[in-house]
């Protein structure tokens, strides 16, 4: 298994064609699942004893595996939060796999943590936060925002009048499910503002004035929205800052999806208070152009989250000696063993500049222009609010929920497109509707007629 022989040499031109064919490809084929069952009578039992060697393995992949995953970086998929990894990044995904580094420690990774730490400099140089700050990178936004949610608990906690307390986070029902689900994690209550729009600082003051003297006790932290999923809509973050300030609680700003816009100068300013967060969550995996999976978390103090994060073990303490000493990512996040994941958008930041970086953030805002553009000229829709970064909520008058969701089936079915339906609250109801988020600078306008158009 792990001996160099022919059949390695041949997996290995079989693996770098394949990677080659893929990456020089204009337009992948949007696949899709099927069912467990489907794919087992498909490809039959791979795991045996004998195993069934690399090229039958690898055939079984290519003619029927790969087809049932839809490619994030697809023109067309305007999904969720799509992606669209670099052609340097994902090469230099396959370069971090074959180095075999551990990501944990300076003594051990320390040349892919110093590249990570180069590209980390320009993600905080985009936050404005002050001298001090710093960030790693993680799994994605949901580990960043655990990771943040525990540091900004910690520091609560280390007053003793807080030590046995149960905790208490306020965000908004914009913000993103990662959010709920983390404060479960941390087994601490959340509170939510009840606006998917804008939370600005008066919503947010009301609803701190309103607490009960034990919540009041109990908040330690707000999570503001740099870019919501569903609608790429930005919090108040000069306002809440102002009053996390006053009130001395912790700001988290979750831009996981929103964060690579800090790069864009025309929507910059929009950002504005962010610079002012204990925390910051930014995923590179979404708007930065990097292969899955790529999150990161910034802490404006970085020791606060060491001292929360910072695993102890005698194993470990070789780590701390002074003939090791170094950046360690794992001091700043949930994870121990970890993959440089960091490394591909070094290599594509390096290789493109941020300039290139910096356009194609901007194409994706335009997109959401022309779309909305697009809309108004189109009799068939009309948009339910105006483009907010690179999302566009539209609806296809006279539809109901369920002809958005067969539309949807109708063109992934066809290969065509990938555009799901979402909801929008619109007084005391949630209305069903057509949602946009544009990543890919290679989507055109082209593309986004075509698909308002299928909507007959
Ligand atoms: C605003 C926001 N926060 C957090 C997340 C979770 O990120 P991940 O899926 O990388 O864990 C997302 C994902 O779409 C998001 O849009």
């Amino acid at each position: 298994m792990h001996k160099i022989d022919i059949e390695l040499v041949e997996m290995t031109m079989d693996v770098m064609k394949y990677t080659i064919d893929r990456i020089s490809s204009t337009n992948p084929k949007i696949g899709k699942p099927k069912k467990a069952e489907e794919l087992k009578a498909l490809v039959g039992e791979t795991i045996t004893k004998e195993g069934i060697g690399g090229e039958v393995a690898f055939k079984k992949w290519r003619k029927h595996l790969m087809k049932a995953n839809v490619p994030v970086d697809h023109p067309r998929n305007l999904a969720f939060v799509p992606a669209a990894p670099t052609r340097a990044a994902i090469m230099f995904d396959l370069v971090t796999s074959a180095s075999s580094i551990h990501g944990a420690y300076w003594m051990e990774g320390a040349g892919g943590i110093f590249c990570e730490n180069e590209a980390m400099k320009w993600i905080v140089s985009l936050t404005g936060l002050p001298e001090g700050a710093f960030g790693v990178f993680t799994s994605g936004g949901t580990a960043a925002n655990l990771s943040a949610i525990v540091t900004a608990r910690e520091h609560w906690r280390e007053h003793d009048a807080f030590k046995r307390e149960k905790g208490l986070i306020i965000t908004s029902i914009g913000a993103h499910s990662s959010i709920k689900a983390m404060a479960k994690v941390a087994d601490v209550d959340i509170l939510l503002v009840d606006t998917e729009d804008v939370m600005y600082g008066l919503d947010l003051q009301k609803t701190i004035d309103g607490l009960t003297e034990q919540q009041r006790t109990r908040l330690f932290a707000v999570v503001g929205t740099g870019g919501t999923t569903n609608a790429g809509i930005i919090d108040d973050l000069e306002g809440i800052a102002k009053i996390c300030e006053n009130e001395n609680i912790w700001f988290h700003v979750d831009a996981a999806y929103g964060g690579g816009a800090l790069a864009a100068d025309s929507v910059r300013h929009l950002f504005n208070g962010i610079e002012r967060a204990d925390s910051i969550t930014i995923d590179p995996h979404k708007w930065m152009f990097s292969p899955y999976d790529c999150g990161a978390i910034i802490y404006k103090d970085p020791e606060l989250a060491k001292n929360a994060h910072s695993q102890q073990g005698s194993y470990l303490d070789i780590f701390k000696d002074e003939g090791a000493h170094g950046f360690n990512p794992t001091d700043y996040q949930i994870q121990l063993t970890r993959r440089v994941r960091g490394l591909p958008l070094w290599f594509s930041l390096a290789t493109h500049g941020t300039d290139r970086y910096k356009e194609a953030i901007e194409r994706g805002i335009e997109l959401a222009q022309i779309a909305g553009r697009l809309i108004e000229e189109n009799p068939n829709v009309e948009l339910v609010r105006a483009p907010s970064l690179s999302c566009v909520l539209y609806r296809r008058i006279g539809w109901k929920p369920e002809d958005y969701t067969h539309w949807t089936y109708e063109n992934h079915k066809s290969g065509f497109a990938l555009v799901t339906p979402t909801k929008w609250k619109n007084g005391d109801t949630f209305e069903t509707v057509s949602r946009f988020c544009f990543i890919n600078p290679d989507t055109t306008e082209d593309d986004i007629k075509s698909i308002l158009d299928s909507m007959v």
